[in-house]
């Protein structure tokens, strides 16, 4: 049957809003709500013999990839090396016979990432896919596929399939790491349940709106360069906020991981560039606050997304702070994805522009 919009006025706006039906079906799959233990199907590849692991993607899923790196090496202590499946096909990167590979698609018919499956099966890699479309291409030709549960994602943006890919993929850091001994029984549980906990939290955000979001958007919606910054598996997600912007609102965005600001994007910051940091709680915390710090200095003007934790020593000195639910700090890219999508969203309806069919975009690139 035609999927429909319902009382939302775009397909966009309707995605949105199933984040928390989707993640919360996709954990189920992945994680066993009752132990709170991961219970993952068998996999085309031992995690406690591979040396290292080969992610590739295009687009926001390739995002996702980025994000599971930092998930993979703080759990499961393993290696993970991930490039966009244009560049991997022709990289011709050596590869461990018998090596494991993990590609990640919503359309499962994205032809370069179809292409770089290919290259590494004929490598001998084994290949698991993440895919949205069951009997796509990619879950017919993997060793193995893991499945999001999102249903189907009309809007041309991904927005519930991406959250969908990290709600697999951290079941699946977490499934590496009690396989490889390297989480404990306490520490698997502590993490499925901050898991567990996300999709409420996503209808909590969703419910109670966000402050400031509107301010936000009208001050981006204005702009003409806006620069989003993030810190460790915050990083990632800086680049998806840029990402979806561009796409949506046409606005030129760049991600920088905040760090790394110093050696560039600090030379352009002035009143008329917002800053959206996303800066939750955590072990990264005061870092990256003084980072936001360092670009408010400068005549920066800071809108960071953070939570009740962090809130009071952002608000010394950024413009705007939206307040997001607390959460461990495994789970935090999940929660802020959410916030950078609407962002990108509402900027795009003060625009007036597509936002269910952005110009020069498909939502499945078949082509190479
Ligand atoms: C297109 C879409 C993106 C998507 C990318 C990868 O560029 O507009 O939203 O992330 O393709 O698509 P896939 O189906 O492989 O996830």
């Amino acid at each position: 049957a035609a999927v429909g919009k319902g009382n939302y006025r775009h397909f966009m706006e309707k995605e949105l809003h199933e984040h928390p039906v989707v993640l919360g079906d996709t954990l189920r799959q992945y994680i066993d709500p009752a132990s709170r233990a991961v219970a993952l199907p068998a996999l085309p590849f031992d995690p406690v013999a591979v040396p290292k692991i080969s992610f590739s993607a295009c687009g926001s899923a390739f995002i996702a990839t980025q994000v599971a790196r930092y998930w993979f090496e703080q759990v499961a202590r393993l290696p993970v090396d991930t490039d966009v499946a244009s560049e991997l096909r022709y990289r011709d990167p050596p590869l461990p016979e018998g090596g494991a590979a993990l590609l990640v698609s919503q359309s499962g018919e994205t032809a370069d990432t179809l292409a770089a499956l290919r290259l590494l099966k004929s490598r001998g890699q084994h290949v698991l896919s993440v895919v949205n479309v069951p009997e796509s291409t990619m879950d017919r030709e993997s060793d193995g596929t893991l499945l999001t549960v999102a249903g189907p994602e009309i809007g041309v943006a991904s927005t519930k399939a991406f959250t969908a890919q990290l709600a697999v993929l951290a079941s699946l850091a977490l499934g590496f790491g009690r396989a490889r001994g390297t989480l404990t029984a306490a520490e698997e549980a502590r993490l499925t349940a901050a898991l567990l906990e996300v999709p409420a939290h996503a209808a909590e955000l969703l419910e109670q709106g966000l402050g400031d979001m509107m301010e936000i958007a009208r001050e981006v919606a204005a702009a003409r360069d806006v620069l989003f910054l993030g810190r460790g598996s915050l990083y990632p997600i800086a680049l998806e906020g840029a990402l979806k912007l561009k796409e949506l609102s046409y606005i030129h965005a760049e991600g920088y991981a905040a760090g790394e600001m110093k050696h560039g994007p600090i030379a352009l910051i002035d009143a008329s560039v917002p800053v959206i940091a996303l800066c939750p709680s955590g072990p990264l915390f005061e870092k990256t606050a003084s980072n936001l710090q360092e670009a408010a200095a400068r005549g920066g003007r800071i809108m960071a997304f953070t939570d009740a934790e962090g809130a009071p020593a952002l608000r010394r000195f950024a413009e705007r702070v939206v307040v997001l639910p607390s959460v461990d700090p495994f789970v935090a890219p999940i929660l802020h994805a959410i916030p950078v999508q609407l962002l990108a969203y509402h900027v795009a309806v003060l625009k007036g522009t597509d936002v269910d069919q952005p110009r020069n975009l498909a939502k499945a690139v078949t082509v190479e």
